[in-house]
């Protein structure tokens, strides 16, 4: 399947990706996994996209469309790719669309996940996140802590707080959010390509996909 989740942070699109990831071998692409390994990296890329981040604002389009160029062309994107945190403003969307038609590539679906404010800023608050870069597996410690406290269950490494979770940057992503991705919810409504769903479980909006792509 060929995607893209849009939501605010905190709205469960790493999470849904993951689960999806399962049913046909599409790869999930989160931008900001890519980012938050080239910073652990200390790359020029993450030298660049360091400080935007940690302040909760977004790094600027012409960096994450020279990402995207190269990531949409590897070959494990030809089984299917579900876009998390990208597109995230008006001209990434205009780009990208020009960059689906040069490599011949059509979406199924765009898909919004509408979760209330309040739920966002609890899960925002008690995410946990595996600090290995290969694995970037997701937790909460209300709804789904770890089998052992602070080790991953899936590969040993140590589970993490992100380095945007203080409560200054969430407010700052939020804000963010509203003013430069929400309009995209609009921009794909019209381009007749959107789902909206609520996603207060994410079994339902997995299921909603489901029945959208009938796979
Ligand atoms: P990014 O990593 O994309 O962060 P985000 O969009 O803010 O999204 P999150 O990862 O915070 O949330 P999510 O929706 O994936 O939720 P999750 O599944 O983890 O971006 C970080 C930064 O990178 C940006 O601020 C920016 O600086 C930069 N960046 C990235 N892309 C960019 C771009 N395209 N352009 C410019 N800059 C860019 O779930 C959250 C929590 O809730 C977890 O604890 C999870 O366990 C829990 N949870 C999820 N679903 C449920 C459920 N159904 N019930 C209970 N708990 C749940």
């Amino acid at each position: 399947m060929r995607l893209i989740l849009l939501g605010a942070p905190g709205a469960g699109k790493g999470t849904v990706a993951k689960m999806l990831t399962a049913i046909d071998g599409s790869v999930q692409i989160s931008t900001g996994d890519i980012l938050r390994a080239a910073v652990k990296a200390g790359n020029e890329l993450g030298q660049q996209a360091e400080a935007f981040m940690k302040a909760g604002d977004l790094v600027p389009d012409t960096l994450i469309m020279d990402i995207m160029k190269e990531r949409l062309q590897a070959d494990d994107c030809k089984a299917g790719f579900l876009l998390d945190g990208f597109p995230r403003t008006i001209p990434q969307a205009q780009a990208l669309k020009t960059l689906l038609v040069d490599l011949e590539i059509s979406l199924d679906a765009v898909v919004s996940l509408d979760v209330p404010k309040e739920v966002i800023l609890d899960r925002l608050t008690t995410r946990r996140t595996c600090e290995n870069p290969d694995c970037n597996a997701i937790y909460n410690i209300k709804s789904s802590p770890p089998k052992q406290e602070g080790i991953c269950d899936k590969c040993g490494s140590k589970v993490v707080q992100r380095d945007d979770e203080t409560e200054e940057a969430i407010s700052k992503r939020l804000d963010v959010y509203n003013a430069k991705t929400a309009p995209l919810v609009e921009f794909y409504d019209q381009e007749g390509s959107l789902l909206r769903v609520n996603a207060t479980s994410s079994e339902v909006v997995v299921a909603a996909i489901r029945n959208k792509l009938e796979i």
